[in-house]
């Protein structure tokens, strides 16, 4: 087990935004006959905008994954602000990452029922949502 001073939850993670993402000696694999990665050093900070840039199959879409924590590194460790992700809260962690994927889904319907797939929201909660999501 963690020590519980260094658990992060949704709130710790509110209130200290991630400087700094690491991946430390991170290795990877699918199964045991192919690995993605091979102890990988990598370090994105705050202030830096990054692309990940590879032919397809490379790993690009895995890496991300692995941050989402969808998967777990086989060895070694992805921390953030130098807390490992594994004993960062799973819906906090998630909540600070915005993906759009490469696979983009749209139901046939209006743009309304897209977002509020079961039509729980208000006008002005969604405009809500929607300006704190930074989407209009
Ligand atoms: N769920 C999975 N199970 C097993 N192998 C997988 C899985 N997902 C991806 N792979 C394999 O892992 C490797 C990396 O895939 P990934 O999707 O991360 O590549 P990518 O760089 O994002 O490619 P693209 O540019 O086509 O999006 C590929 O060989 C892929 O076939
Ligand atoms: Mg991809």
């Amino acid at each position: 087990m963690h020590n519980s001073e260094e658990v992060y939850d949704t709130k710790h993670l509110e209130s200290k935004p991630p400087q700094m993402i690491v991946l430390e000696n991170m290795s990877f694999c699918y199964n045991s006959d192919k690995k993605i990665f091979e102890s990988v050093h990598l370090k994105f900070d705050r202030n830096n905008k990054y692309a990940l840039v590879g032919e397809s199959g490379v790993g690009k879409s895995t890496l991300i994954n692995l941050m989402l924590r969808l998967w777990d590194p086989t060895e070694g460790n992805i921390r953030i602000n130098g807390t490992n992700i594994r004993d960062i809260d799973v819906c906090g962690l998630r909540e600070q990452i915005s993906i759009v994927s490469q696979e983009v889904f749209f139901f046939n319907d209006t743009i309304r029922e897209n977002i509020d797939i079961d039509n729980k929201c208000t006008d002005s909660e969604l405009f809500h949502m929607l300006k704190k999501k930074w989407v209009c």
